[in-house]
């Protein structure tokens, strides 16, 4: 039989930056990098050792011996177990000191590549209930914390309704106060949990694939205007009306009130029919002077009011006088494309999912603008010579690619096609870099501004401008 090997523990490490992904890291004694999360640089822990590479090893503080000035106590009590805000522990003015520092590293030290600026991260004005979409799961497990698991007068069968912490698909934390959306999210969540409760209806058990409450999602535009979802396992119409009319008499402010069946094993909702039930089919969002029209389906960026910051930065880095033709690279609804558009000769807009070219066209129409043509399709295979041939040389490209990059043959491609000024929007630094590098075969790196869209996370949103060299 096999001895158990004890667990190596690291003592009185320093924190002293942050890495990729938001994780800390410090050095251990014997000079190999150690991650680990939920601390912050200028701490010193005790960490057990979780995983041990060639490279560097990942752990778990467990205690913390003394604490950084950059410390703050997190404001919300769900902090420890949900991992929604993994960066509450940090002034936000650190935060944005290390937001800027992702951005800058990757482009440096990843991309090696040196811009002629860096400008000063754009911080949010609201560093809480900024979001404008939350979606939570309803169980009939409550997730329970490790004290709690240690004491045998509490049980786990509870309804509730929250979000999965991390590794456990079939618990949920059951929140209390979520700190991400404005009034009246948090009433609509406590409220839909007690009703539910009320009216007898089963919360759902992902092990068994049997409950009929699911997921709800609430969806709140800068305009006031409110739309909720309900996702039920069953098509109990007495259940559902009960329900909803009950939901409805609590809150009259909602504009858009839809439900969907979902008897699937999983929650992924898109493949399957949202019945309207009460109001309109969509809310309007509203960014500067361009409306958005969202239905339950529509993506759009979740802090409304720094998406505006953001584009503004677009337009900014663009330099548009009105005379340009501009290709609009993963356009998602359009938004980029017809926020910029008053500024440009014509925008052509590519995005491969056809509903979101498909909203695009919609408010496209809806915002009486008649300069942009929109294209379903993998930027890859749509953005070819023919096509630059038919809609014209751009004389800039916008990207804002998923956090994967762009695909090689697209970076090949924009050096084939020479556009004189690249705009490149990012959610991931370290591809953005990488993709940067490729092009600075032809490029110059400009400028380069952190965008902070996301208040108490790691994530960083990043733009650059790249002009064609002389
Ligand atoms: C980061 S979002 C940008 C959305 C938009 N620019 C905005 O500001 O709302 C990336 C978009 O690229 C789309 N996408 C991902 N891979 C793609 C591909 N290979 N070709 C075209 N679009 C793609 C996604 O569906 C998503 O809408």
């Amino acid at each position: 039989m096999g001895r158990r090997r004890k667990k190596k523990i690291y003592h009185d490490i320093e924190i002293t930056g942050i890495a990729d992904k938001g994780k800390a890291v410090g050095r251990t004694a014997e000079g190999e990098v150690i991650f680990v999360k939920g601390v912050v640089p200028g701490d010193v822990v005790d960490i057990l050792r979780t995983k041990k590479r060639s490279k560097y090893v990942e752990g778990r503080a467990i205690e913390i011996k003394s604490y950084s000035k950059e410390r703050v106590e997190p404001f919300c009590e769900h902090f420890n177990y949900c991992g929604g805000c993994d960066w509450q522990q940090m002034t936000y003015e650190t935060q944005l000191q290390h937001k800027e520092d992702l951005v800058k590293n990757a482009i440096l030290r990843l991309g090696k590549t040196e811009p002629q600026a860096f400008l000063p991260i754009a911080a949010c004005a609201d560093t809480t209930f900024y979001r404008n979409k939350m979606e939570y799961s309803f169980s009939c497990k409550r997730w329970l914390s490790p004290e709690e698991l240690n004491d045998e007068t509490i049980s786990n069968k509870e309804d509730v309704l929250g979000f999965h912490p991390k590794g456990a698909f079939d618990k949920i934390i059951d929140i209390k106060k979520c700190w991400l959306q404005p009034d009246p999210s948090n009433e609509i969540r406590l409220e839909s949990k007690r009703l539910a409760i009320e009216q007898g209806l089963t919360f759902f058990d992902a092990y068994l694939n049997e409950g009929f409450m699911r997921n709800m999602i609430i969806r709140l535009a800068s305009t006031g205007e409110l739309m909720l979802i309900y996702a039920f396992y069953s098509n109990e119409q007495e259940q559902i009306k009960t329900f909803l009319d009950a939901i409805i008499e609590r809150f009259p402010q909602i504009t858009s009130l839809f439900y969907v069946v979902n008897p699937k094993k999983n929650d992924f909702l898109l493949d399957l029919d949202f019945e309207l039930y009460h109001g309109k089919d969509h809310i309007i969002e509203q960014l500067g002077n361009t409306k958005f029209k969202i239905g339950p389906k529509s993506f759009f960026q979740t802090n409304s009011k720094q998406a505006k910051v953001l584009y503004d930065q677009v337009v900014a880095f663009a330099g548009l006088d009105g005379t340009q033709n501009v290709y609009d690279l993963y356009t998602g609804v359009g938004s980029i494309a017809l926020y910029v558009s008053a500024f440009a000769k014509h925008v052509v807009g590519i995005e491969e999912i056809p509903a979101a070219i498909a909203d695009a066209k919609i408010n496209m129409a809806m915002n009486q603008i008649e300069n942009c043509t929109f294209y379903a399709g993998d930027v890859k295979d749509v953005l070819t010579d023919s096509f630059a041939q038919e809609h014209g040389a751009p004389d800039l490209v916008i990207t804002d690619p998923p956090r994967a990059g762009m695909h090689p043959d697209v970076v090949e491609m924009f050096l084939k096609l020479a556009a004189p000024r690249i705009v490149y929007v990012s959610c991931n630094p370290a591809t953005q870099a990488r993709d940067i590098q490729m092009l600075s075969e032809k490029y110059d790196l400009i400028k380069v501004q952190a965008v902070d869209m996301f208040p108490n996370t790691h994530h960083v949103e990043s733009i650059a401008l790249l002009e064609l060299k002389s």
